[in-house]
């Protein structure tokens, strides 16, 4: 596909691979989101980015399960038109979870894959790692073919949900893989989302986060196309730390092409 319009290349960018190239672009000045002030660069203004969440619910989380209801459930299709980026993605989570696995010492019993897509991720990778891995993930045909390519011998649990509404169970879960989907969540949704999280752990455990990070200091950018937001770095450790958690470890994706925003790898764990 040519790239002729930023808007094509915004269709391409769902996968939240997103360049430079913003349609909103949100100016923030301080971690809290009620500090922001943005605009759209169409002219429209935004003086917090509750303005731009409104009230979360159906109103803000509707529109990315409509995008994603529409996309072709293959690596192609989740990876935005990236497909080719997926070997060096996956090796890069390879590098982060051998990290993780040596040198947190988390054990590899159960683990969950959260908003998992069509379960590229388990597997490719995460399965290989741990004895048992739950699929979450709330568009219905991308779950489908998660079933269908993990194929019968597969023993995780298969979990048709949205995350800010998953309850993952107390005391179960070594390691909960998040991977470019914390960007749809609002961020009251996204912190108590993490504290379920943080309570689904068992001893040793963490949570792991793979997402897109807007590097330019103080600047976010949220997609009408889809309702995601690309948040900072101090965006990201804001909610961390207000969830209960700490970073343990953090990875940058190697070999990421610099057109693109870069990916960071977090290793979680509660801060007590
Ligand atoms: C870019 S794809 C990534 C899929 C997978 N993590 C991967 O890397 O292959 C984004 C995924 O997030 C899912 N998603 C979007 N909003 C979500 C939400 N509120 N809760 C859980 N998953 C969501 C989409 O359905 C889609 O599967």
């Amino acid at each position: 596909m040519l790239l002729h319009k930023s808007s094509d290349l915004f269709r391409l960018m769902k996968v939240c691979m997103l360049s430079e190239e913003k349609k909103f672009f949100v100016s923030y000045f301080h971690s809290p989101s009620n500090m922001t002030t943005g605009h759209d660069g169409e002219g429209e203004e935004f003086e917090t980015l509750d303005d731009v969440w409104g009230e979360g619910g159906d109103g803000w989380y509707g529109k990315a399960g409509e995008y994603w209801n529409q996309q072709d459930a293959s690596i192609n299709g989740v990876l935005g038109g990236f497909g080719d980026l997926h070997p060096t993605d996956v090796a890069g989570s390879e590098t982060f979870l051998n990290m993780v696995f040596s040198q947190l010492a988390v054990p590899r019993d159960r683990g969950a894959d959260c908003g998992a897509g069509i379960g590229r991720i388990t597997q490719f990778l995460l399965q290989k790692q741990l004895k048992q891995m739950d699929i979450v993930e709330p568009c219905a045909n991308l779950i489908k073919t998660a079933q269908v390519e993990l194929g019968k011998n597969f023993q995780g649990e298969f979990i048709q949900s949205p995350l800010q509404s998953w309850v993952p169970k107390m005391n179960t879960y070594n390691l909960l893989w998040h991977q470019w989907v914390l960007l749809y969540l609002t961020d009251k949704d996204c912190v108590d989302y993490l504290v379920r999280c943080r309570e689904s752990l068992t001893p040793g455990g963490a949570i792991c986060v793979k997402e897109n990070v807007s590097m330019k200091s103080g600047q976010f950018l949220v997609d009408s196309d889809d309702n995601s937001v690309t948040r900072t770095l101090d965006q990201y450790k804001s909610l961390f730390t207000r969830a209960g958690l700490k970073i343990a470890l953090q990875f940058k994706q190697p070999r990421w092409p610099s057109h693109l925003f870069p990916v960071l790898m977090f290793a979680l764990v509660p801060i007590v």
